[in-house]
């Protein structure tokens, strides 16, 4: 099937990255379920939307028509079955436990259409075992989209040790369709992007812990001296601190010492300083 086929998308989780998915979706021309298993997760993925979409129309990229019809795009359930059953693309956003994954790609493989495309948003774990809990998994993929997802040109194919050609061609056409730039890798832990992107937040964090610099400087120095569009500790504050941890942990445990998570990001996250999210990390946001 190819990829102008796909016009039903279901997006599993509506955190960060799964509103984001489903906007993106949605604003081309696709209908998207958007699924989590409470709703007020839903509710705050709307306004997530809502926002986002008024920041386009403000710029007077999207015009408010276009943009209420973006929004009638997207419909939202509690109901994994109800979102997966007739799509042609299901993207899963849920948090990166390995666990949940294969819980949700079993009930995946029992109630999405046979054709379906089955994609994970993860950002380190492998692709290759999450495939492994259904039945077909030549048709899974990993499609690893960046925050803000609306804004970030990126789309990272991940192609596990079973995807066919076929699931990476359709993964990657409908990238395009996106508006994204997709490239394609190998399912190997980090993939290409997570494996340099924590690395250098690991080796910001320790110097922070040396007393190298302010943090502010730290970022200062990537920003100004490499052109990076927010340093390291900055991004690790968007991100999140518990999500870049969980990242570290696997990398640590699959690629060795140099992911080896920093005691601060540790005592940081025990603290609930998960950055913006929380109103503090590595800066506050009052
Ligand atoms: N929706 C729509 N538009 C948005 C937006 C959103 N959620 N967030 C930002 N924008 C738009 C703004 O309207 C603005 O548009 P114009 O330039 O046309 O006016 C533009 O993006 C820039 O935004 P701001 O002026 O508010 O702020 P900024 O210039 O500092 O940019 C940023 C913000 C886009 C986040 C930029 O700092 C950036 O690119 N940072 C790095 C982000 C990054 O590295 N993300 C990857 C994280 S890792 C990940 O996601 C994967 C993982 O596995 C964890």
């Amino acid at each position: 099937m190819e990829a102008e086929k796909i016009e039903r998308v279901a997006v599993l989780g509506a955190g960060t990255m799964g509103h984001g998915v489903a906007q993106v979706c949605a604003m081309a021309g696709v209908g998207v379920v958007m699924r989590d298993v409470a709703e007020p997760a839903l509710e705050a993925g709307l306004a997530a939307i809502d926002k986002s979409l008024a920041r386009f129309v403000k710029k007077q990229t999207l015009s408010q028509e276009d943009a209420d019809a973006v929004r009638a795009r997207v419909v939202t359930t509690t109901s994994l079955e109800d979102a997966v059953q007739d799509a042609d693309l299901v993207v899963e956003a849920i948090p990166e436990i390995m666990a949940l994954k294969l819980e949700t790609f079993e009930a995946l493989d029992r109630s999405a259409p046979d054709h379906a495309l089955l994609a994970t948003n993860t950002s380190s774990l492998s692709v290759t075992e999450i495939a492994a809990a259904t039945s077909r998994p030549e048709r899974v993929v990993g499609m690893h989209f960046f925050n803000p997802v609306p804004v970030m040109k990126l789309l990272e194919v991940v192609r596990g040790l079973r995807s066919s050609d076929e699931a990476i061609a359709r993964a990657t056409a409908f990238g395009e369709r996106l508006g994204k730039q997709p490239i394609v890798v190998r399912d190997w832990p980090g993939f290409a992007t997570s494996r340099l992107g924590i690395i250098l937040g690991c080796e910001a964090i320790r110097m922070l812990e040396q007393g190298v610099a302010t943090p502010a400087d730290i970022d200062k120095a990537m920003e100004l001296g490499y052109r990076h569009p927010m340093g390291p500790l900055r991004l690790t504050d968007l991100v999140g601190l518990d999500v870049r941890l969980s990242i570290m942990e696997h990398l640590f445990a699959e690629l060795g010492e140099q992911f080896r998570p920093p005691a601060l990001l540790r005592q940081m996250v025990r603290a609930g300083k998960l950055g913006r999210k929380s109103g503090e990390g590595f800066y506050r946001y009052p």
